[in-house]
């Protein structure tokens, strides 16, 4: 059986600059494919909106079906290290309300740790939820939750833009978040971050010199409706597979070829003997 990945686990391949695969996962079936490929971790992202139900934002994501998808793939793949990801308003309103939603993803999806969307005016919650035992994955960079606000998607291109995201993740490191996620930040700002926290940092489009690395799981495996950014790399068409297997179905129905014997119940010899007599008479 394979060992539990840990934080402990997560920091020994920082030390070794071993690369921490991660990627997300939103049901039960997959996540037993993620853990038998051998994948480190799991984040069950707030982007199941967009993959799994269609929405064009992260926003319509909520507690229920964010911790009720969270507690399926920890079923599937109880060994990973998994996060799960606190929606939009789980956190934002007040402390108290953002300690039971994470404690909610700890208690009822066996969660290793929760993910929330920051900048520098979160970290006094990073260290309220430190301080209420609930690991925290801090979230900088491009913040989708936030993205209306937004002009653009990359926004440490500039060196005053970049400083500030370093201090930012410094910050949430010494409040007590126990791994960072930098999403869509520019390469030498994710390496300056990697090098100056000791925890592990993860990156989201943002190159190669981070601990680790995750991407969508729709998006690597091309299935439609996640056409992803420019960071997502296709690993197979999988996709195109599914809607192979589904014409072919469609074919062998239509073609009275499905079901045959193999895939049909049969009675006995002797009970269909017995069934034929009673339906003659
Ligand atoms: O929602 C999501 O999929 C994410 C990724 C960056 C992991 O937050």
């Amino acid at each position: 059986m394979a060992e539990k990945v840990t934080l402990a686990t997560l920091k020994k391949y920082k030390q070794q600059a071993r690369p921490i695969t991660m990627l997300t996962c939103y049901d039960y079936a997959a996540a037993i494919l993620l853990e038998q490929a051998g994948v480190d971790g799991i984040i069950v992202g707030d982007s199941l909106a967009q993959v799994m139900l269609g929405y064009d934002s992260t926003l319509q994501a909520n507690m229920d079906l964010m911790v009720t998808l969270t507690a399926a793939v920890r079923r599937g793949a109880p060994n990973v290290y998994l996060v799960g990801d606190m929606p939009f308003l789980s956190y934002q309103l007040s402390t108290e309300q953002a300690i039971l939603n994470a404690g909610k993803f700890l208690r009822e999806a066996s969660c290793d740790a929760v993910k929330f969307e920051l900048d520098h005016r979160y970290v006094e919650l990073v260290e309220e939820l430190a301080r209420a035992g609930i690991p925290v994955m801090a979230h900088l960079g491009y913040r989708p939750q936030a993205a209306g606000l937004k002009a653009q998607v990359v926004e440490t291109r500039a060196a005053e833009q970049a400083e500030i995201l370093i201090r930012d993740a410094q910050d949430v490191a010494a409040a007590g978040a126990c791994s960072l996620l930098l999403e869509c930040v520019t390469t030498m700002t994710a390496k300056a971050v990697t090098d100056r926290v000791d925890i592990p940092v993860i990156s989201c489009g943002s190159g190669p010199h981070c601990d680790g690395q995750v991407i969508v799981l729709h998006e690597l495996l091309d299935l439609p409706g996640a056409s992803g950014p420019r960071f997502c790399k296709k690993y197979a068409a999988i996709g195109e597979k599914i809607k192979q297997a589904i014409q072919t179905y469609i074919h062998e129905v239509r073609d009275r070829k499905f079901p045959d014997d193999q895939h049909s119940y049969h009675m006995t010899p002797e009970a269909q003997a017995e069934l034929e007599k009673r339906l003659q008479s």
